[in-house]
C-alpha cells in the first residue's frame, strides 16, 4: 500500500532529506573542525555519490510512500556541480495526489549570490542559510575559513531578489561564542528583509563525534525567546504541520516571525517524519543515527522498483528511533559502541 508507511511509533513518512556531498568550503568548528577535516581527510570518492538519476529514482519511491518534502543537504550542496539539474528532476515528480514536492536546500549561502537565480529557474522554491553571527569576526571566526558576513548577506539579498520564498535564517546558538548575536541578527534581519525572512535559533547539538559537545555551551531556546523578547515583544504561533522542528514565534508588531529548534531541551521525536539518505546512498532514520542501510547497493545491484520500494517500507515499518527523547537517559547510549554519523556526512 502506497503512502501509509507508519513506523513503530505510529509515525509517516513524509520529509526526506537528501545530502549531495560530503564537502563544505567552511570549517565551522561545530561540524566540521579544521583539526579533523584537514588536506589529509579522506572525502568520499566521485565513484561512491548517488548519481543523479539514482538519487530520483530513489526520491521517487519515498514520495510514493508519502514524502512531501525533499531537502538537498550536504556539506555544503552548492559544491555539488551541476546541481540545478538535479533540482530540474526532482521537480517532475508529483505526490500520489499529483501536487508538486516542497523542494527546498539548506546551504551556508557562500554561493548563494552566484547561483540563486539558476536554482530559482530550476524549480528549487525556497532556501535555508545558515548564519551563525552578524559580527564579521565572530562570524570569521565560527566558519574559521574568514569568510565575510556581507558575502551571505548578499546571498540572501540575491535569493530574496529571484523569489525564493520564504526564505530561513539559521543561526546555531553555543553559549558564550554568539549568544550576544541574538538580537543584532534579530534586528538586522527585520530591518534588511521585513516578514519574508524567518530567523530560527538552533540549540547547539550533540551530533557526530568530532564537535567537541558540552551541555554547558547551550543556551535553551526559552531563555532566546525571553531575550529577544525583551527586545521585540513576541507571541507564539500554532504549528505550520505536525513533527515541525521549529517552535513559531511572532512579533506583535508585525515584524514577522522567527523560529527555535530545541531538540536538547523539547525533543521533537514523537512526531518525527524525516529520513536522511547520505551521499553514498545510505538511508538513515535518525540524526543521531550510528548505521544507514545501503540502498545504492539496490539500485547497483539491478534490483526493481517495487524491491526496492518494499525494503524501503520494511525499514521505515521497523523504525523506533527517538534519540533526542532519550538523550541524557542511559537508553541513549546505543551500548554498541559505535560512533554516531557525522553531520557534514548526513547534512543535519
Ligand atoms: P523547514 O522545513 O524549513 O522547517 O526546515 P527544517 O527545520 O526541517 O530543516 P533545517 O535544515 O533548516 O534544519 C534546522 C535545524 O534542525 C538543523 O540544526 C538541523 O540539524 C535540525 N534538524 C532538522 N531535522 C532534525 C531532526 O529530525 N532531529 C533533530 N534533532 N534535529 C533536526
Ligand atoms: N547543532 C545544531 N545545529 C547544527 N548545524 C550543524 N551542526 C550543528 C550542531 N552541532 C546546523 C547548520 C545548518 C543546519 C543544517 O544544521 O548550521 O543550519
Ligand atoms: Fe559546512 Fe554547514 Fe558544517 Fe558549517 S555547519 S562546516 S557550513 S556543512
Ligand atoms: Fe527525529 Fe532522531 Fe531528530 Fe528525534 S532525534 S527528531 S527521531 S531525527
Amino acid at each position: 500500500p502506497q503512502g501509509l508507511l507508519s513506523d513503530t511509533l505510529g509515525r509517516p513518512l513524509r520529509d526526506l532529506r537528501i545530502s549531495v556531498t560530503d564537502r563544505c568550503n567552511f570549517r565551522c568548528s561545530y561540524c566540521m573542525p579544521k583539526e579533523v577535516f584537514d588536506k589529509t581527510y579522506r572525502f568520499l570518492p566521485q565513484t561512491s555519490l548517488l548519481s543523479f538519476e539514482e538519487i530520483t529514482r530513489l526520491a521517487r519511491l519515498f514520495v510514493a510512500h508519502g514524502v512531501q518534502k525533499l531537502r538537498l543537504t550536504g556539506g555544503e550542496p552548492l559544491l555539488r556541480k551541476g546541481l540545478e539539474t538535479l533540482i530540474g528532476m526532482l521537480a517532475e515528480l508529483r505526490t500520489p495526489d499529483g501536487a508538486p514536492l516542497d523542494i527546498t536546500l539548506t546551504t551556508n549561502g557562500s554561493l548563494l549570490a552566484r547561483k540563486a537565480q539558476a536554482l530559482k529557474d530550476a524549480g528549487l522554491q525556497r532556501v535555508t542559510v545558515s548564519l551563525d553571527a552578524l559580527d564579521d569576526a565572530i562570524f570569521r571566526q565560527m566558519n574559521d575559513v574568514d569568510f565575510p558576513v556581507a558575502d551571505v548577506l548578499a546571498g540572501i539579498d540575491a535569493a530574496q531578489s529571484v523569489g525564493l520564498a520564504p526564505i530561513k535564517v539559521n543561526m546555531v546558538v553555543r553559549k558564550g561564542t554568539n549568544d550576544h548575536e541574538i538580537v543584532p541578527l534579530a534586528r538586522l534581519v527585520r530591518d534588511r528583509y521585513g516578514p519574508g525572512v524567518v530567523l530560527r535559533f538552533i540549540e547547539f547539538m550533540d551530533v557526530g563525534a568530532t564537535n567537541g559537545w558540552r551541555m554547558d555551551e547551550v543556551l535553551p531556546s526559552a531563555d532566546v525567546v525571553q531575550r529577544l523578547g525583551e527586545a521585540f515583544p513576541l507571541e507564539p504561533l500554532d504549528p505550520n504541520a505536525p513533527g515541525e522542528t521549529a517552535e513559531r514565534w511572532r512579533y506583535t508588531d508585525g515584524g514577522g516571525e522567527i523560529g527555535v529548534i530545541s531538540s536538547v531541551t523539547q525533543a521533537f521525536c514523537r512526531d518525527c517524519n524525516r529520513a536522511r539518505l547520505s551521499t553514498e546512498g545510505k538511508l538513515f532514520l535518525c540524526l543521531f543515527a550510528s548505521r544507514g542501510h545501503d540502498l545504492r547497493a539496490l539500485l547497483r545491484g539491478g534490483a526493481g522498483e517495487d524491491q526496492i520500494a518494499a525494503v524501503i517500507g520494511d525499514i521505515w515499518g521497523r523504525r523506533d528511533d527517538r534519540y533526542s527523547e532519550l538523550r541524557g537517559s542511559m537508553a541513549a547510549d546505543t551500548g554498541s559502541g559505535e560512533r554516531r554519523v557525522e553531520m557534514h556526512y548526513i547534512g543535519g
